[in-house]
């Protein structure tokens, strides 16, 4: 196969442990889950190739069965898709060395790696012109963050290079920047045979800091695009709604942007009141007088009259009964929510979990 300098090829990394969405969506891993009606790896995939990125390599290991039986050859989005699946979690730089033997590139070509579990409206094909501009070994998408805790921290001079790489900073002279890796890179492909093959290796905590070490030219670009990680239920339930909402941009969404997304068999009472960039997924129905604001209604769910949904996973096939409140909420898959229940502040119900008519009630006694 041929591959042009200006199409390079892309790897997306969605294995590793299991997420905090697992015990709410039973066999679904996250990047299936979906998001504004589709696979939330839908969206990545899409973007990738509205960037020109025609050959694109999932490195999966958990639950990795059910991405091939969906996506493919990648032919319905107009990609060559492949599929290495680790036996066991190799981690970020084990994966990407896992599957160099499928890659065309030569050595010097830039070869893309995502991170599978962010949503972004990152201009793809600037990064890979920053990587060329600056001749760079790796080129890293950063973004700014209030609480950078969580994320890699990526200090850089004043021309961009990066001069440290500090995963998940444990003390607070550690926190020596607001920049955070954002989960895009380029690598040139020679970076990626001289990963270790065969054991478990981290990009984040082994390869940058022995890179910067080895005097290597690793380039950050900053930018202050649409940026969210998933790895969190709420933050999922957030992308969702600001895909549906057109902030963050993505080709995949079904239909046009606005205020809510019904899929096509789903069945909502005419006075019903869906905002904020809700999401009704096929077969669910909502009931009238029902309100779902900022929300995702995975396919069969039930919500029935005058519930109030804000800020919440309903999972498929879940049911909330007639004037239950939720608001920062997540329901299994399955679940059922008996009416006159209020569940808030993170609340987590388990797939298939049974909670009768009026049992719960949230008060801060004030
Ligand atoms: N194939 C494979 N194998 N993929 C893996 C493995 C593995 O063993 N481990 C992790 N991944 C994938 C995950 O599925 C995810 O898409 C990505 O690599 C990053 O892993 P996370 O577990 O989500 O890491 P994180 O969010 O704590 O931190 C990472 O992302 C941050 C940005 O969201 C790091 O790259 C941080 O430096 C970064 O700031
Ligand atoms: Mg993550």
């Amino acid at each position: 196969m041929t591959k042009t300098s200006s199409s390079p090829e892309a790897i997306l990394l969605v294995g590793g442990k299991g997420t905090r969405l697992r015990p709410l969506t039973m066999n679904t891993p996250k990047p299936m889950v979906p998001a504004a009606g589709v696979p939330f790896l839908t969206h990545q995939l899409a973007r990738a190739r509205a960037a020109g990125v025609e050959h694109i390599v999932l490195a999966t290991s958990y639950l990795a069965e059910v991405f091939e039986p969906y996506f493919g050859d990648g032919s319905a989005l107009g990609l060559h898709l492949e599929y290495v699946t680790e036996e066991e979690p190799l981690g970020t730089g084990g994966a990407i060395r896992n599957v160099a033997s499928r890659l065309h590139s030569g050595p010097d070509d830039p070869v893309l790696i995502f991170n599978g579990d962010i949503l972004t409206g990152l201009d793809i094909e600037a990064l890979v012109h920053t990587h060329r501009t600056a001749n760079a070994d790796v080129s890293l998408h950063l973004t700014r963050v209030e609480d950078p805790r969580a994320f890699g921290l990526v200090p850089t001079d004043a021309t961009g290079r990066v001069t440290a790489f500090l995963e998940k900073p444990q003390t607070p002279e550690e926190i020596v920047t607001d920049q955070i890796n954002a989960g895009a890179y380029v690598f040139n492909r020679s970076v990626i045979d001289s990963i270790p093959a065969d054991r478990p290796v981290s990009v984040e905590r082994e390869t940058f800091p022995g890179l910067l070490a080895a005097g290597a030219h690793l380039q950050g670009m900053v930018d202050s695009t649409y940026w969210l990680d998933l790895g969190t239920p709420q933050a999922f339930v957030r992308g969702s709604a600001d895909l549906v909402l057109g902030r963050a941009p993505s080709p995949a969404v079904p239909g046009r942007c606005g205020d809510r997304l019904v899929l096509d068999t789903a069945d909502v009472a005419p006075d019903a009141k869906l905002t904020g960039g809700t999401v009704v997924g096929a077969g669910a129905r909502v009931e009238p007088g029902a309100r779902v604001d900022g929300s995702t209604v995975l396919d069969g769910a039930v919500v029935e009259a005058g519930a109030q949904i804000r800020d919440s996973l309903v999972g498929a096939g879940a049911r909330i009964g007639a004037r239950t409140v939720l608001d920062g909420a997540v329901i299994g898959d399955r679940a059922h929510v008996g009416a006159d229940n209020e569940l808030r502040a993170g609340a987590r119900i388990w797939c298939e979990a049974r909670i009768p008519a009026g049992t719960i009630r949230f008060s801060s006694d004030q």
